[in-house]
């Protein structure tokens, strides 16, 4: 979980600094701000940090979704290439860009299956949203080497990893942009506020003037005499979340160890139990580490399991807990509106994806765990699998 467990002084003194500036917008106000600007300073902060040359930063993760699309030239006409396992908000993004969602299955990574990937490639596809869920990466070097033979824009849906690398590299610097949310459940968080990470200066410009009205930010003119690049919208952050998001980075790695220390920890006393498997990780050391999903030999067994660990007071982190909001075979509300899927039934359209998720429980894992804490994890779910006879 990380973000909000790590929130301390810092956080309330990096607030109070922009309070008493009084400026709390990103732009202008030059005469009263002392040169401070910490939605600058955080877009290149996280850049550097991330090893990406360009960010933007944004209002949500939803909106860093869109703007991303947006940038990369995404709209009408176009189909987006993404998977069934992931938050709902990347299936809006598409459809609130005018696109048409091609939804893949995913594989016992629960990340997109790149077997599959080709074959729902047609000449309308523009672009592929890889989502890295629960802190995983999905396979960037399959993915992005498809892409390139189809020329194809990869924008990473980096919402639940940030922080979290692919052999040695973090994530949302492999595609042509990337997506990351600092609500309050992620890794690092701003209360609520994302960014947008760009491999290109054209991309980068792209959002910047989408997510601020069409604003062309022409240096040599005053904000009020800017041009109009385009159409755009106000998906800006504030200099509140910018400030709390530039402490929030600076501790993040250390919650991704912790996390990862104590996930090694669980999930190595788990695997004693043979009935059960671990979701399979394109690579185990980028792990962010923020939960550790098995999955059981049947979904009404898993079903069973997370009733009697609810019971003794172990909850889950979306699977199953949340899963209407993160399986598109739930989304009965929105399925209509996909051109692809008219008139079929959410429930019957990805039935591998829906046989892993069904199957799979995921432990939340906390910076903060004492001995104590992961003791309990370990007995209680060690207890519960036990008495099943798994
Ligand atoms: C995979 C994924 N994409 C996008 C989002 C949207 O982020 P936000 O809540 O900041 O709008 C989330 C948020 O949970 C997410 O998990």
């Amino acid at each position: 979980m990380a973000g909000f467990e790590l929130i301390d002084d810092e956080e309330r003194h990096a607030v109070d600094a922009v309070m008493r500036s009084t400026v709390l917008f990103a732009h202008g106000f030059d005469g009263m701000r002392n040169g401070v600007f910490k939605v600058r300073e955080f877009e290149q902060e996280f850049a550097a940090k991330m090893g990406s040359p360009w960010a933007q930063a944004v209002s949500s993760g939803t909106a860093a979704l869109l703007v991303g699309l947006k940038a990369l030239g995404v709209g009408p006409g176009d189909e987006v290439i993404t998977q069934s396992h992931t938050f709902v908000a990347t299936v809006e993004a598409i459809l609130a860009a005018g696109a048409s969602p091609v939804i893949a299955e995913v594989d016992d990574t629960l990340n997109l299956d790149t077997a599959a990937l080709e074959s729902l490639i047609t000449a309308r596809t523009r672009a592929i949203i890889p989502v890295h869920m629960l802190g995983v990466a999905a396979d960037m070097a399959s993915i992005m080497r498809i892409a390139e033979r189809h020329k194809l824009a990869v924008l990473e849906d980096t919402a639940q990893a940030v922080g979290a690398s692919f052999r040695g590299r973090r994530l949302g610097t492999f595609g042509d942009a990337a997506a990351f949310s600092f609500d309050h459940g992620k890794a690092l968080t701003t209360g609520e506020g994302g960014m947008v990470l760009a491999r290109t200066e054209a991309v980068y410009r792209r959002a910047r003037s989408f997510h601020d009205h069409g604003h062309a930010y022409d240096p040599s003119v005053s904000r009020a005499d800017d041009p109009a690049s385009g159409f755009g919208f106000n998906y800006r952050m504030s200099e509140i979340q910018a400030a709390i998001g530039i402490v929030q980075l600076a501790k993040l790695d250390r919650g991704i160890a912790r996390q990862r220390a104590n996930k090694a920890r669980i999930k190595e006393a788990l695997s004693r139990f043979n009935s059960i498997r671990f979701r399979r990780l394109p690579d185990p050391d980028g792990d962010a580490g923020d939960c550790l999903v098995f999955m059981l030999p049947d979904s009404a067994a898993t079903t069973e399991l997370a009733a009697r660990l609810a019971a003794k007071g172990i909850g889950t982190k979306n699977l199953p807990s949340a899963i209407n909001w993160h399986f598109a075979g739930r989304w009965d509300h929105i399925v209509p509106r996909m051109p692809l899927y008219q008139g079929r039934k959410a429930s019957e359209l990805w039935p591998r994806s829906a046989d892993w998720l069904g199957r799979s429980i995921a432990l939340p894992i906390m910076v903060k765990m004492d001995e104590a804490a992961i003791g309990r994890v370990v007995d209680i779910v060690g207890s519960e699998l036990t008495r099943m006879r798994m």
